[in-house]
């Protein structure tokens, strides 16, 4: 066979030489080697794949070409271009690759970062150590009992064998609360002065054997100054069995006192006058580690349940007798901790109430 009539000269149709199309190979292998992420990768697809890439109007020539060099030259571009596609889906699969890795690095959470932007609150002191309070006289076998802050005068007094015309009365600073309509007289209620009304209430709700303490807010006319504020706390205690002597008043003190401030905290009771306990006792606490020098400090008061509080509340004085006690909670943390300064309980700056942890 001889080709003298052929006018094809496959150097001629420059796009289809080999070395063109290696050419077109070699420079979109360099273009994607070059692309850095798979966005660049894309944008210069078309370039080499695309209607205008090279590989694609080679393949055009191939119709103008004579039958039997048609098959070779197809060969040639699509292997040609076979091995751009191939190029681009290798370095493809890379980019990606790479793009997932540099998301789990950059998109990844450091766990060391500091997190704590809005401190998590803590419980008051006080809160805290009247709790603990509860807890102990929970432990020796005590319910706690409750009042309201918004009381009965009758609780508040006369239960408590303060009569109207009672001195104790006018001792108390209380804020009296005024009746709703005018001229009708008072309303019969106080903001509770102390926490003694709730004995009256307990012992109306609960039969004996009563043994509770009652933690709780308490109001008085004091101006806030650094021993005294018009909001306090008190703690209760109310004992009512069958001979319950002094003796037991005296033993459960002195538990509470070395519960509270050490093995070596004692009580001591100074005779002393309560409406509604006789007879009536000051509480001394001898406290070893108090600022200054271990000496007597003043902690409450307390005494024997006056028979007629006993009787006015519905409980047999021939049967029953009881003890109580009651004991301000600012002064126990002031001296427990060295506080010399009331306003720093009330006034709720952080800086104080975190020296004394941050228990929730
Ligand atoms: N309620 C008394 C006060 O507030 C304290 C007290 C309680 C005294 C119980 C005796 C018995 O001062």
């Amino acid at each position: 066979m001889t080709y003298r009539n052929d006018p094809y000269d496959p150097k001629q149709v420059a796009l289809l030489d080999q070395s063109s199309l290696d050419d077109a190979v070699a420079q979109a292998e360099k273009a994607f080697a070059d692309a850095t992420d798979v966005d660049a990768l894309t944008a210069v697809k078309h370039q080499h794949l695309g209607d205008r890439a090279a590989v694609s109007l080679a393949r055009r020539e191939i119709g103008a070409l004579p039958p039997r060099a048609k098959s070779d030259a197809g060969k040639r571009v699509n292997e040609a271009r076979a091995r751009i596609q191939s190029a681009f889906e290798a370095r493809l699969v890379d980019l990606e690759a790479d793009r997932a890795r540099k998301a789990l690095v950059e998109e990844s959470v450091d766990v060391t970062l500091p997190w704590d932007r809005h401190p998590r609150g803590a419980r008051h002191p006080l809160t805290t150590l009247m709790d603990r309070i509860g807890d102990l006289f929970v432990g020796m076998g005590y319910e706690i009992a409750e009042g309201p802050e918004l009381e009965l005068e009758w609780a508040n007094f006369d239960a408590l064998n303060i009569a109207p015309d009672h001195p104790a009365r006018t001792m108390m600073d209380t804020f009296y609360v005024a009746s709703a309509r005018a001229g009708t007289g008072g309303s019969g209620l106080v903001l509770r002065t102390h926490t003694s009304p709730v004995q009256a209430r307990t012992m109306l709700t609960r039969k004996p054997p009563i043994y509770v303490v009652c933690p709780g807010r308490v109001y008085r006319t004091d101006e806030l100054d650094a021993t005294h504020t018009p909001v306090f706390h008190q703690v209760e205690g109310l004992v009512v069995d069958k001979g319950i002597t002094m003796a037991h008043l005296k033993g459960t003190l002195d538990h509470f006192a070395r519960a509270m401030f050490g093995p070596e905290a004692a009580t001591r009771l100074r005779p002393s006058y309560f409406p509604f306990t006789e007879p009536s006792a000051e509480l001394d606490l001898w406290f070893p580690q108090a600022r200054g020098g271990a000496r007597w400090i003043e902690w409450g008061g307390c005494g024997m349940v006056n028979p007629r509080v006993l009787r006015s509340c519905g409980v047999d004085p021939d049967l029953y007798s009881g003890f109580a006690f009651g004991m301000g909670i600012e002064r126990t943390l002031m001296f427990r901790h060295g506080v010399t300064d009331m306003r720093d309980m009330v006034e709720g700056d952080v800086r104080f109430t975190r020296a004394f942890g941050m228990e929730v």
